[in-house]
């Protein structure tokens, strides 16, 4: 039978083949050190899972919540923004909650998007950036740039290019996976340029408290008039550790805000009231949680790169995000990032996310999450150190001959 229209769009999913694998050595009793998937492995806060607690026993939250937020939370965000980036944003028409940044972009591509509408997207990206639109019946143009020099001529590209003219720019900085980060000169720049042609800019923000050398990553809506052309996403999971609530947050421009609202408004009723209740308490907190989460994966980064680094391969260190983007060892690359991870899982006991999962220009690199503690981290390496050598020594051994091919 034929596969349903959307579905047909969804090409199956990469990191399924390497998550089976990784099964599979598990069943074979395998002890494999899982830094594939950006799971967050630390626990919530007490006092946030206290929050919960507590207000979960009365029963007037047990009904439906609202959708787009209960005020409160919403205030919370409000507040977040101010204090982090300067930036003020009216709870009532410039925030609304989302079930995890993820909800929220899909749902936004599903209200902005009419069929053919071009979409601007980075390659490598977070799968949902290009397959929200793709759901939604957009064209996806993809942009292998990096935040530098050569973005706005890429851009300028992209215009010229696109029939019709593009609808959106989809920027997420520090990214997942390269973990890239942008400044502020940047978001200047792109800001003007999307407003002269007259593009709305979708920022995904997920990593806007996970950074290591002591500079916080902007906001683009810090850009001065950005909110005429602007929505950013940013989410509780990573800063706060609390993936599985899922709760997340769009922020920006009102008349892209209220789309959203209005699909969410058909769509959910909004996060268990417990839970909003508790993000707010979490973003209206002294930060002192988010230092300790910051702190954590920073020096997980550190072992991670200097460990990898006296096995025999030498990662940059990411600046920020809780990934490493990673080039593929020289005697591997021909293989690809989906040879290349299926090896690490069964030569090595390590799982990482091959960089094709991104998209196609990133498949000599695979993307390394720091979601096990630092002596985990260091156990992988010594793997990959005897993985590397025993296979400089036997290559047909550890190569499958059908990647020669
Ligand atoms: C860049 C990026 N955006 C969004 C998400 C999804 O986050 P959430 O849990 O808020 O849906 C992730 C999760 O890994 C991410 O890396």
């Amino acid at each position: 039978m034929e596969e349903f229209h959307k579905v047909r769009r969804l090409p199956p999913y990469v990191f399924e083949q390497v998550n089976r694998l990784k099964a599979s050595a598990r069943s074979r009793g395998a002890d494999i050190i899982d830094l594939g998937m950006g799971n967050p492995d630390l626990p919530t806060p007490k006092a946030i899972v206290d929050k919960l607690c507590e207000v979960v026993r009365d029963p007037r939250t047990h009904r439906y919540s609202s959708s787009r937020g209960i005020p409160g939370l919403r205030r919370a965000q409000a507040a977040y923004y101010n204090r982090r980036f300067g930036v003020k944003l009216n709870p009532d028409t410039q925030v609304v909650a989302t079930l995890g940044s993820k909800e929220g972009f899909a749902n936004m591509a599903q209200a902005i998007t009419a069929p053919g509408d071009v979409i601007l997207c980075p390659n490598p990206t977070y799968p949902i950036h290009a397959f929200g639109f793709i759901m939604s019946g957009g064209v996806i143009r993809s942009l292998q740039v990096e935040p530098d020099d050569g973005f706005i001529p890429a851009l300028e590209r992209g215009v010229k290019h696109s029939i019709p003219k593009p609808l959106a720019l989809i920027l997420n900085y520090p990214s997942n996976p390269t973990a890239l980060v942008a400044s502020l000169d940047f978001y200047k720049d792109v800001v003007a340029f999307a407003k002269k042609n007259d593009i709305i800019i979708l920022s995904d923000l997920a990593y806007s408290e996970i950074y290591f050398d002591g500079n916080p990553p902007p906001s683009v809506l810090q850009v001065p008039g950005a909110i005429d052309v602007c929505v950013e996403f940013t989410s509780m999971s990573k800063t706060f550790s609390m993936p599985g609530w899922r709760m997340g947050f769009a922020v920006g421009n009102e008349r892209l805000i209220s789309a959203l609202t209005r699909v969410k408004s058909y769509l959910d009723y909004g996060a268990f009231t417990p839970i909003q209740v508790a993000a707010a308490h979490a973003l209206n907190g002294d930060g002192a949680d988010i230092a300790e989460v910051r702190d954590i994966y920073h020096k997980r980064r550190d072992v991670m790169v200097d460990a990898f680094g006296r096995a025999g391969w030498t990662i940059p260190a990411p600046a920020a995000s809780m990934f490493a983007w990673a080039p593929i060892p020289e005697p591997f690359r021909h293989l690809g990032s989906l040879e290349f991870s299926k090896l690490l899982i069964e030569h090595a006991d390590v799982a990482v996310a091959p960089g094709v999962g991104f998209g196609e220009h990133g498949d000599d690199h695979v993307r390394i999450a720091l979601v096990e503690n630092e002596h985990r981290i260091r156990q992988a390496a010594r793997n990959i150190k005897r993985f590397l050598a025993t296979s400089a020594k036997q290559p047909n051994n550890v190569v499958p001959l059908s990647a020669h091919r």
